[in-house]
């Protein structure tokens, strides 16, 4: 018998634009993490002034000031690469070609093939972030300027639960990136994941 060789799938192609934008969320947020928890030390949510605080190795910025500049300078990278990956995906429609669509969900809930269901839980959870992300601009943006925006500030009920609601948006991003990676692989491989990544 004439054994073809297999030939294994084309390698998924981001455009460079996507693949930059991708990359300045991944280190921008990073330093908002960072620098985020060394303001979190100087008051912690969680119990006031000699509550539950962060070791200095995940922190960012040495000291409150410090930790402040990074914030709020990286916050306009970080604010900015989400506006334009907004514009972009809007302008290319490509939101409707990569997002959860009707279709992943019609695959989670009556669909039968496995890698197509893994493929709709790694498009979920990717959009999913999306309003998170959002979530800690305005959350943020709210107590960064009160005064001008005591509109948004409002919405979040009082100061305690703005900064509870924001400090969230931590561990639900470091769970995703952690859950996005290993979804990223299982559905695509690393061939998917390079693709996200090689200029
Ligand atoms: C740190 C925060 C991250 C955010 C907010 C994020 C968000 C996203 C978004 C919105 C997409 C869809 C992009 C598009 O096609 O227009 C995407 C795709 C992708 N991301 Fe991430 N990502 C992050 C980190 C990572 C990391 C650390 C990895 C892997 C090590 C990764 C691997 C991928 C891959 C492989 C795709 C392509 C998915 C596909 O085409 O099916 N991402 N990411």
């Amino acid at each position: 018998m004439n054994k073809q060789p297999r030939k294994s799938p084309p390698v998924p192609s981001q455009p460079n634009f996507v693949k930059i934008l991708h990359c300045l969320i991944i280190i921008s947020l990073f330093i908002m993490i960072g620098s985020g928890l060394q303001i979190y030390n100087a008051t912690p949510v969680f119990g006031g002034k000699s509550g539950w605080s962060f070791p200095q190795w995940v922190t960012l910025g040495g000291w409150l000031a410090g930790g402040r500049s990074w914030h709020f300078t990286t916050m306009w990278v970080f604010a900015l690469t989400l506006l334009i990956y907004g514009i972009y995906i809007l302008l290319t429609q490509r939101w409707k070609r990569k997002f959860f669509s009707e279709q992943d969900l019609k695959a989670l809930q009556v669909g039968k093939n496995p890698k197509r269901r893994i493929y709709s839980w790694h498009r979920l959870i990717y959009t999913g972030i999306i309003p998170v992300l959002i979530l800690a601009i305005f959350s943020g943006l709210a107590m960064y300027k009160p005064a001008q925006f005591h509109w948004l500030s409002g919405l979040f009920i009082n100061w305690q639960t703005l900064r509870t609601i924001h400090f969230l948006t931590v561990p639900i991003s470091l769970l995703f990136v952690l859950v996005h990676t290993i979804m990223g692989i299982r559905a695509g491989g690393l061939r998917l994941t390079r693709s996200m990544f090689q200029p």
